[in-house]
């Protein structure tokens, strides 16, 4: 059932390329994005003033990716909401509200109650959900499938990249049908999604050599996982993945905002893995690298192929195929997914079913 793999994580992990293939088949023609099952008029969508997502966990770190697209492509305003704070807040909510319900289950009962909730409020609501049939599915008013298939291990990977993928579909939709981007700007993101299967596939090829280097991080006991813009929400991502599976304290943190706070913890002990992909703000990161380099900690650096510059501030580097900004995301956290898998494996850990947490929770 494992299909030869040592865990269903890993299994997970390298089905990968296929998952992000099967969620994008029959949505995309050359210069738009085919939604058949939302079924918002251009009207309804030029309507709406606000969205708010909505989801737990790994779904809410998606999330936080569409959020930064969202506004960047459609220019509408967005709040991301873990789902068990946002019904106790009263969220500024009405009928021209887009929530979008992130949910690989489908059956999580915070994000279920949120997505009753933003119901009564009047919203409309988009799910993005894993499972068909399931309670997110039946009481949402659109859903957009990911189509990865069943996930078993506890700590999610290919649901997250193929909700990375549904942010960007739901993205380039909204921007089409509001008329943000113009469609050869809407094209070009489409051709690069294309390649972004093989580009996984590349990476996975070379899954050993994150192998060899997760053995550095058995003894580790603190880590940090900086970037900007996107970067950093993916940085989220890899700290909450290293976190559940292999124990190691984890902080992600928006590499700028280290000097007004947490600076001081970084030490010659504390790995740092510096994801720097988004070149709009690459020389402030390479800054942020800096300081914590002053601070004697070894780092690892992410970034596309052919930028080698980022070799000069990091002991070491991983390359990542080259894509658009918006569709990093996507790329950079495999090698996040796999770090956190082979050091649990080496740490000796219980890796798909890590202590204490539970594949979706039905309890608020
Ligand atoms: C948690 C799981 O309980 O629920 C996480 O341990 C998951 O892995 C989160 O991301 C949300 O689950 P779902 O099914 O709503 O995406």
């Amino acid at each position: 059932e494992k299909g030869g793999y040592d865990h269903f994580m890993l299994k997970e992990i390298f089905e990968q390329p296929k998952a992000l293939k099967d969620t994008m088949t029959g949505r995309l023609d050359e210069q738009k994005v085919i939604l058949q099952e939302v079924n918002l008029t251009p009207e309804e969508v030029k309507d709406i003033r606000k969205v708010f997502i909505v989801a737990c966990g790994t779904a809410w770190h998606a999330g936080l990716v569409g959020k930064t697209l969202i506004e960047h492509w459609v220019r509408v305003p967005v709040e991301v909401d873990i789902a068990s704070e946002f019904r106790y807040r009263s969220p500024l909510i009405d009928e021209h509200t887009l929530v979008v319900v992130i949910s690989q289950s489908g059956e999580t009962a915070d994000t279920l109650a949120a997505l009753r909730e933003a119901k009564k409020l009047g919203a409309r609501v988009v799910a993005v959900t894993n499972v068909v049939g399931s309670s997110v599915s039946r009481e949402a008013h659109d859903v957009i499938y990911t189509w990865a298939g069943p996930e078993i291990a506890v700590a999610s990977t290919k649901a997250y990249t193929t909700q990375l993928e549904g942010m960007v579909l739901l993205g380039l939709y909204l921007a089409q049908t509001r008329g943000t981007m113009a469609p050869e700007q809407i094209g070009k993101v489409i051709a690069a999604l294309k390649e972004i299967p093989a580009q996984a596939q590349k990476l996975l090829d070379q899954a050993e050599n994150i192998k060899d280097f997760a053995q550095s991080f058995v003894k580790v006991e603190d880590t940090f996982f900086i970037g900007r813009s996107l970067d950093w929400n993916v940085a989220m991502e890899g700290s909450l993945k290293l976190k559940e599976i292999s124990y190691i304290h984890a902080e992600a943190y928006a590499a700028g905002e280290l000097k007004h706070g947490t600076l001081a913890l970084i030490t010659e002990q504390t790995p740092v893995i510096a994801l720097a992909t988004q070149m709009d703000v690459y020389e402030k990161t390479v800054s942020n690298i800096k300081e914590v380099k002053a601070r004697d900690a070894k780092v690892i650096g992410i970034t596309f192929e052919g930028n080698t510059d980022l070799a000069k501030s990091v002991d070491h580097v991983i390359y990542l195929p080259k894509t658009v900004s918006e569709l990093a995301p996507i790329l950079t956290v495999i090698p996040l997914q796999l770090l956190a898998y082979y050091v649990s494996v080496a740490r000796g850990c219980d890796v798909d079913k890590p202590r204490n947490l539970a594949k979706s929770v039905t309890v608020e």
